[in-house]
C-alpha cells in the first residue's frame, strides 16, 4: 500500500458525495454507483473485500446508513433488518475479514452524534444498530485494525426527513455535509496530535445547543 487511496463506501450522495468532492480520486461506491454494490446483502463483504484487493485503498470511510422511522410495530420487520444490515452486521462483517487478510489501512465507520442519544421509540433499529456498531468498532484491538468512528450531528442530506423538527423548527442544526466532510476530512489528517481520540463526537467538539426535551 505505497499510495494514499481512499475507498467510499455509500458515496453517491449527502456526506457520502461531499467527501468524493473533496476527495476527486476516491472510489466511490453505493448501489446506484458505477462500482455498485448493495451493502445490506449477506454478500457485500465479499464484493468489498475483492475491491480493497484490486484497489488498494490506504483508507475506507463507512458511509453508508439508514432506518426506518415512526412507531417501531408500524414499521415492517424487513426494514428494521435492513437497518442492522447496513449500520452493523456488514461493517462489522467487513472489519473482520480485513482482519484475516492483515489489512493495515484505516477502517472509518460514520457514526451518528444523535442516535448514539436517542430515547426515541421511533428510530429503534436504527439507534440499536449505530450505537452497538460504534461500540464494537471501537474496542477493536489498534494493533490489529485502525479503527475511528466519526458521529455528526444532524446534517441537510435525504436521510433526514422534510418536515422533521430540526428542519422545522432549528434549522441552524442541521449542518451541510460539505462542512462536515471537511471536519472529519480534517480531524483525519490531523499530524498534530490532536486526533489522538478514535472518536469524534459532533455535540461535544461544537457548541452544539441539542434541546433536551425534544425527541431525537
Ligand atoms: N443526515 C443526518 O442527519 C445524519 C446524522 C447523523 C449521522 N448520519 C450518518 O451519516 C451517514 C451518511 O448519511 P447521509 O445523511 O449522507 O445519508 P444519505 O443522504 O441517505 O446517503 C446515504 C448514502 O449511502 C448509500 N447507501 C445507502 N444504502 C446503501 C446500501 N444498501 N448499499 C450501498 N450504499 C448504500 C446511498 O447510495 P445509494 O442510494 O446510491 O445506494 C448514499 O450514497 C450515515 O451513516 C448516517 O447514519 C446522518
Amino acid at each position: 500500500m505505497t499510495v494514499s487511496r481512499t475507498l467510499i463506501l455509500g458515496g453517491s450522495r449527502g456526506l457520502g458525495k461531499a467527501l468524493k468532492a473533496l476527495i476527486p480520486d476516491a472510489l466511490a461506491v453505493s448501489r446506484t454507483s458505477t462500482e455498485s454494490i448493495d451493502l445490506s446483502k449477506e454478500t457485500a463483504s465479499n464484493s468489498v473485500l475483492t475491491l480493497v484487493s484490486e484497489y488498494e485503498p490506504s483508507r475506507i470511510l463507512y458511509v453508508a446508513g439508514g432506518g426506518p422511522h415512526g412507531p417501531y410495530f408500524q414499521k415492517g420487520i424487513k426494514s428494521h433488518k435492513w437497518a442492522y444490515a447496513v449500520n452493523y452486521f456488514t461493517p462489522i462483517q467487513i472489519l473482520n475479514d480485513l482482519i484475516e487478510k492483515s489489512y493495515e489501512g484505516e477502517f472509518i465507520y460514520i457514526g451518528s452524534a444523535i442516535a448514539e442519544r436517542s430515547t426515541s421509540d421511533k428510530s429503534l433499529s436504527y439507534s440499536a444498530s449505530k450505537t452497538a456498531a460504534k461500540s464494537v468498532i471501537l474496542s477493536y484491538d489498534s494493533k490489529l485494525l485502525k479503527t475511528k468512528v466519526f458521529s455528526p450531528a444532524y446534517m441537510d442530506t435525504d436521510l433526514l426527513p422534510k418536515g422533521s423538527w430540526p428542519r422545522m423548527e432549528c434549522s441552524e442544526l442541521v449542518i451541510e455535509p460539505s462542512k462536515v466532510a471537511e471536519v472529519l476530512l480534517n480531524w483525519l489528517n490531523d499530524q498534530n496530535g490532536n486526533n489522538d481520540s478514535r472518536h469524534f463526537d459532533w455535540i461535544d467538539r461544537f457548541d452544539y445547543n441539542l434541546p433536551n426535551h425534544k425527541d431525537l
